[in-house]
């Protein structure tokens, strides 16, 4: 069986992006995976963007490497990671718009029984990743969404993230890339939720066959 896994990210330096391609190689230990890589666009004015030429760069490369998420992807998808750098202490309004846009497929339920994920990046340890990954979870419940957290289901998370999603802490400039054990985390983080979105498959196909 096949298990279609969406990781839809906002980031402006890379940090989240950093993570989200951690988690998809996590993903991909998982046999029978498909990953569609999806970053959110920028909502701040070009002359915003344009004064901070390190954003600029940044969403060049990552506008040119990945096309925005829709609500076809979400509903392709059977996992689906959000990925969010926090802005104080809460989700970006660009991921929140990704979130915004799904009124149609929460019309139909098209996003019940999907499994989901948070991660994120912070500037400061204490500067709201949880805060952030919980104020996600939210809508997520809404949609009826079944999530998935890394917990403390392997020894690497008493070294880094948190139980609530992958993160990292990016330091005052926004310039520390994840460290090693961040990543060992979101590798975790990628292919633990993945499994569970494909055992969540196989268990509804036993299910229905035990039942008919
Ligand atoms: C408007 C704004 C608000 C922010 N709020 C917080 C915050 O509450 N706590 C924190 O630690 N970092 C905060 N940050 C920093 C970013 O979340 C952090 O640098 C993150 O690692 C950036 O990820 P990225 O490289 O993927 O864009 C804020 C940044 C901006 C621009």
């Amino acid at each position: 069986m096949e298990v279609n896994v969406l990781i839809a990210f906002y980031s402006r330096y890379g940090n989240v992006r950093a993570l989200a391609e951690t988690i998809a190689e996590g993903a991909r230990e998982v046999q029978g995976v498909n990953i569609r890589m999806r970053r959110a666009a920028d909502l701040a004015p070009e002359e915003v963007i344009a004064h901070d030429p390190r954003w600029a760069a940044a969403r060049k490369e990552m506008t040119e490497a990945y096309s925005e998420p829709t609500n076809d992807d979400l509903a392709w998808a059977d996992v689906i990671f959000f990925g969010t750098p926090t802005r104080y202490g809460n989700p970006t309004a660009e991921m929140k718009l990704v979130i915004d846009k799904t009124g149609p497929l929460w019309v139909q339920g098209a996003l019940v029984d999907k499994v989901a994920s948070v991660f994120t990046s912070t500037s400061t340890i204490h500067g709201g990743n949880e805060s952030t990954i919980i104020a996600m979870l939210n809508p997520l419940m809404h949609l009826g969404m079944i999530v998935v957290t890394p917990g403390y289901a392997d020894p690497i998370m008493f070294q880094a993230g948190t139980p609530y999603g992958a993160s990292s802490v990016s330091g005052p400039n926004a310039d520390q890339p994840p460290t090693e054990a961040d990543l060992a985390v979101a590798r975790f983080t990628g292919k633990r939720v993945t499994e569970h979105g494909l055992m969540l498959k196989l268990g509804k196909e036993a299910l229905a066959k035990q039942q008919a």
